[in-house]
C-alpha cells in the first residue's frame, strides 16, 4: 500500500460487508499504531481522540489479526496471532504449538514479551508517531525538492520511489526497480527493497513473470534507528544516482530463482 493508512470508515465498511457475507475480517497489524495516526491527523471526528483509542475503535472492526511486532511493536523480532473465534484459536493452537512454541510464547523468550509489552505502549504514544512520522516525510521532502519520482502523500514507514520514471530506459524485462536498488547500494550502502517484477513473481499456471503497473523501490525507515542527517545522506545519494540516470539502460538477468518467493534469494548478473 506505500505506507497509506486505512480510513476508519473504509475499516467500518469492511466489517460491514463482511458480517454482511459471514465473512471473517482479520487485520494485518504490522502498522497499526502508523495507521491509527493517520486516522487521527486526517479523518473527520479522532483530531481530539488518543492513539489508543483510535486503535481500540480499528479492532472492533476485526475479528481476528497477525502481527509482525517489529513493526509497530517496536522490538527486533517477534509477533502474534490473535482471534475472537474459540474454533478458530483451537486449531490455530495446534499449529503453534507444532511450529512455534506453546500458546503463551509462541517461540518468544520472556525478556521479547516484555519488550513488546513495552513498545506497544510507546508506538501508541503520540508524540513517537508523529516524530517517526514527520522523519520519513522529512526523506520523501528532500528528495521532491530534488525532483525525485516518487509517490504522495509520503507513507507512514517508507518513501516509495517511482524506478520507471527514474530509469525509463531500462526495459522492464531486466528489472527496472532491482537495477535502481543495486545503484543505490552501489551508490552509498543503502538497502532498498523492490516492489516491481521480481517480487510479483510469476505466474504459477504459466510460469510468466508477471509485470505490475509500478516499478517502485521502497526505502523503509527503521524506527528509532536514525537521524534526519542520515535522512539527507539517503536523498543526496539518490540525487546523485538521478544526475547520472541517463547513463543506466541496462539491467540484470536471474541465474538463480526458487518456485516460489523468489526476491528472497534470487541471484542475477549483469546485462
Ligand atoms: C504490513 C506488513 N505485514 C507483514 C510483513 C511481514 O512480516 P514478517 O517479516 O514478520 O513476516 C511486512 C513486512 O514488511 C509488512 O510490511
Amino acid at each position: 500500500s506505500g505506507g497509506q493508512p486505512v480510513s476508519m470508515q473504509n475499516l467500518r465498511e469492511v466489517k460491514a460487508l463482511a458480517d454482511h457475507y459471514g465473512i471473517p475480517v482479520c487485520f494485518d497489524s504490522a502498522r497499526f499504531a502508523e495507521n491509527a495516526y493517520f486516522i487521527r491527523m486526517r479523518e473527520k471526528g479522532y483530531a481530539d481522540k488518543t492513539i489508543k483509542e483510535i486503535v481500540k475503535e480499528m479492532y472492533t472492526y476485526a475479528d481476528m489479526t497477525t502481527m509482525s511486532a517489529k513493526k509497530d511493536g517496536i522490538v527486533n523480532m517477534g509477533g502474534f496471532i490473535a482471534m475472537n473465534s474459540e474454533e478458530i484459536f483451537r486449531k490455530a493452537t495446534v499449529f503453534n504449538i507444532m511450529f512455534e512454541g506453546y500458546i503463551t510464547y509462541g517461540g518468544m523468550p520472556g525478556r521479547d514479551m516484555n519488550a513488546l509489552a513495552v513498545g506497544l505502549l510507546e508506538s501508541t504514544e503520540f508524540d513517537y508517531l508523529e516524530t517517526r512520522i514527520k522523519q520519513v516525510e522529512y526523506l520523501g521532502d528532500r528528495l521532491i525538492e530534488f525532483g525525485i519520482p516518487l509517490q504522495r502523500p509520503i507513507g507512514g514507514h517508507a518513501v516509495f520511489i517511482d524506478a520507471s520514471k527514474f530509469l525509463p530506459k531500462v526495459p522492464r524485462e531486466q528489472y527496472i526497480a532491482w537495477v535502481l536498488t543495486i545503484e543505490l547500494y552501489l551508490e552509498a550502502g543503502i538497502r532498498g527493497v523492490e516492489i516491481g517484477t521480481l517480487l510479483a513473481d510469476r505466474d504459477p499456471e504459466t510460469r510468466e513473470n508477471r509485470y505490475p503497473a509500478l516499478e517502485m523501490i521502497r526505502l523503509a525507515i527503521p524506527r528509532r534507528v536514525y537521524t534526519n542527517n542520515h535522512m539527507d545522506v539517503i536523498a543526496v545519494a539518490m540525487k546523485n544516482l538521478w544526475d547520472r540516470r541517463d547513463k543506466i539502460a541496462t539491467g540484470y538477468r536471474i541465474t538463480y530463482e526458487a518456485p516460489i518467493m523468489r526476491h528472497f534469494t534470487v541471484e542475477m548478473e549483469k546485462i
